[in-house]
């Protein structure tokens, strides 16, 4: 949710610079962009509402002059998105620029004050609090990294800005509280930016900033002081991360379409993932007495895919919740209580709430994430990653399967531990091993299918997933998929439930998906087929290789190769659903990329 960049130079004009980066963070937002320099002692700023090319065609964003200079894309959470609440924001006489990723909770109080004393707000948004507060500071006589500081103290809320000044031409302010924050070192360039795989291939080096630093860059010098006390605290530089995949888009039309094409190679990664960490993971989590998985969206989906493996495999008490509920559960926490939380930025505001509740109360947390160094690694007591390289269309895709995957290895892992079920265990490790090449079999052979289907699919209001046990998270994830690129709705139900309600909805021709391996479901999953066949549905199954009966039974199949672990069939059967999500938002014209209203990683609670 919005994504901030900042470049200083001693030598760069740096509008490029911060125009491309924009351009990788795009995914955190895209309703609206806007740039800002310094130059010749005056901030120079345009902005728009759009998509950050269409401004750029307009505006010219990247042709501002400077050395020195910030940038905003947006996911409008106060106010409209529009010119005035674009970003930057400036303060009463332009001699500010500053842009926000985060929520203030206060900004109304304040602004309320800053009014009462003349300031003259421009926007509907919470940031423009803090440019107005900054000057307020300034024109007290404080130093500019002192003015920040000063303001930084009185907000409520999570915040990751970056700010520039016309008194101060070559320097940016920064600073961090929840939301994510990174200063990237070249040797042209020092910046600033809300993630990793933003930052200019030049980067060499990095430093990521905590909740509570500020932090005054400057082309050669970069200092960090501590929010709280003002004192100056060390600066941790790291080498940059060496990346399991990289952010082009290659030759694909869409990152979504490449992404899915990864799927091979990510579970390749997943395989040969360091033993120790699943290890570790798995060790918590055989001693606990009730494991929760918490997750939001896809992640959510995981999570129920990874409490039936581990319910089944290691014999380990799971439940799935669903993160921004947890709240309200009253789900029952003891020292043998352990949290696993999912999520592939690592940065979803949801789940962090909930685990820094839970940790206020001695709660075991471990966590699985694809960012390493994200807000949730910081978190857990263990965390392993999913090597899936970065994710940049806003539909998980690739990471979904990465997180199916490793809830598998760790699972075998537990019931290694456990000495249960091992010989499924074994045979899970045989799928898991061959699992690059049946991902590659599923995608290459359904392609067409999906895109066939996509034809029909494009033109329908409508459309069921449905499944039973395990492969109800199947379901769920490619009604999500669907509905989110698409904008066709679709609901995911367990198959049982669709005759105590949702069955009323059918109708001559309506889609119902049914996801339907020869496990122990089959039979009840083809009384389900009948039901909705009766009523005039338009049926389309995912089955195994060889399946006659339920392809005689339906109007399109896609197939699947045959899965001996039948809890591991989610892994292929969800691949024909992205595909088909994927084909029917291009068949309807839509950016499956960029879909409207949301954003890559939700930052807001
Ligand atoms: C759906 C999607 C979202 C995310 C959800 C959680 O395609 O991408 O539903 O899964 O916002 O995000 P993470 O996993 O980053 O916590």
């Amino acid at each position: 949710m919005c994504g901030i960049f900042g470049c200083t130079s001693s030598r760069l004009s740096v509008s490029t610079v911060i125009y491309e980066s924009l351009k990788r963070l795009e995914y955190r937002g895209y309703d609206s962009v806007g740039l800002a320099t310094t130059h010749n002692g005056s901030i120079y700023l345009k902005k728009d509402q759009g998509r950050i090319r269409e401004v750029e065609e307009n505006l010219h964003l990247s042709f501002l002059p400077g050395r020195c200079g910030i940038g905003h894309t947006r996911w409008a959470t106060h106010g409209a998105p529009s010119k005035e609440n674009a970003h930057p924001v400036t303060d009463c006489n332009g001699m500010l620029a500053l842009v926000h990723n985060g929520v203030i909770e206060n900004y109304l109080e304040l602004k309320d004050q800053l009014q009462k004393l003349g300031h003259r707000m421009r926007s509907r948004t919470d940031s423009e609090v803090i440019a107005h507060l900054i000057e307020m500071h300034v024109k007290q006589g404080l130093p500019l990294d002192e003015a920040v500081r000063r303001t930084l103290l009185l907000l409520k809320g999570s915040y990751a800005i970056a700010a520039i000044f016309a008194s101060d031409e070559d320097t940016i302010i920064c600073a961090r509280m929840e939301s994510p924050l990174v200063i990237g070192l070249s040797p042209n360039f020092v910046c600033c930016s809300s993630d990793i795989p933003a930052l200019p291939k030049e980067v060499e080096k990095i430093i990521v900033v905590e909740n509570g630093e500020i932090v005054v860059i400057r082309p050669h010098t970069i200092i960090i002081k501590s929010l709280e006390t003002g004192q100056e605290l060390p600066l941790k530089v790291t080498l940059r991360e060496e990346m399991t995949g990289d952010a082009d888009i290659g030759g694909f039309t869409h990152y979504m379409l490449k992404e899915i094409h990864e799927q091979p190679q990510v579970a390749l990664n997943v395989i040969k993932a360091p033993a120790k960490f699943v290890t570790q993971l798995a060790e918590k989590l055989v001693k606990a007495e009730r494991v929760y998985l918490i997750g939001c969206g896809t992640s959510y989906h995981a999570c129920i895919f990874g409490s039936h493996v581990l319910r089944f495999l290691a014999k380990i008490d799971s439940f799935p919740l669903i993160a921004s509920e947890f709240d309200y559960c009253n789900a029952s926490l003891d020292a043998k209580t352990v949290v696993l939380a999912l999520s592939q930025s690592g940065e979803t505001m949801d789940v962090l709430s909930a685990l820094k509740r839970l940790q206020d109360l001695g709660i075991e947390v471990l966590a699985l994430t694809n960012v390493m160094g994200s807000s949730i690694t910081r978190l857990a007591s263990a965390y392993l990653g999913l090597y899936a390289g970065p994710e940049i269309g806003v539909a998980a895709t690739k990471t979904f399967t990465a997180q199916l995957l490793m809830l598998a290895r760790v699972a075998v892992e537990a019931s290694n531990i456990k000495g249960e079920n091992v010989d499924y265990a074994k045979r899970i490790e045989e799928f898991l091993r061959q699992s690059p090449s049946a991902i590659k079999s599923s995608i290459s052979s359904n392609v067409r299918r999906a895109q066939e289907l996509s034809v029909k699919m494009s033109l329908k209001d409508h459309a069921f997933f449905l499944a039973r046990g395990v492969n109800v998270a199947t379901a769920l994830e490619g009604a999500l998929k669907l509905k989110e690129v698409s904008y066709v709705h679709a609901e995911g139900y367990p198959a049982g439930e669709s005759k105590h309600g949702p069955i009323a909805l059918v109708e001559e021709d309506y889609p119902c998906v049914f996801i339907c391996p020869q496990d122990e479901t089959y039979d009840k999953v083809i009384g389900n087929i009948m039901e909705m066949k009766a009523r005039g549905a338009f049926i389309v199954s995912c089955i195994e290789e060889g399946d006659k009966e339920v392809k005689e039974i339906s109007d399109f199949s896609f197939v699947l190769p045959s899965v001996e672990v039948k809890m591991l069939t989610p892994v292929l059967h969800v691949l024909p659903l992205q595909l088909l999500a994927y084909y029917t938002a291009v068949a309807r014209g839509f950016d499956p990329d960029k879909p409207r209203n949301l954003a890559k990683s939700v930052t807001v609670p």
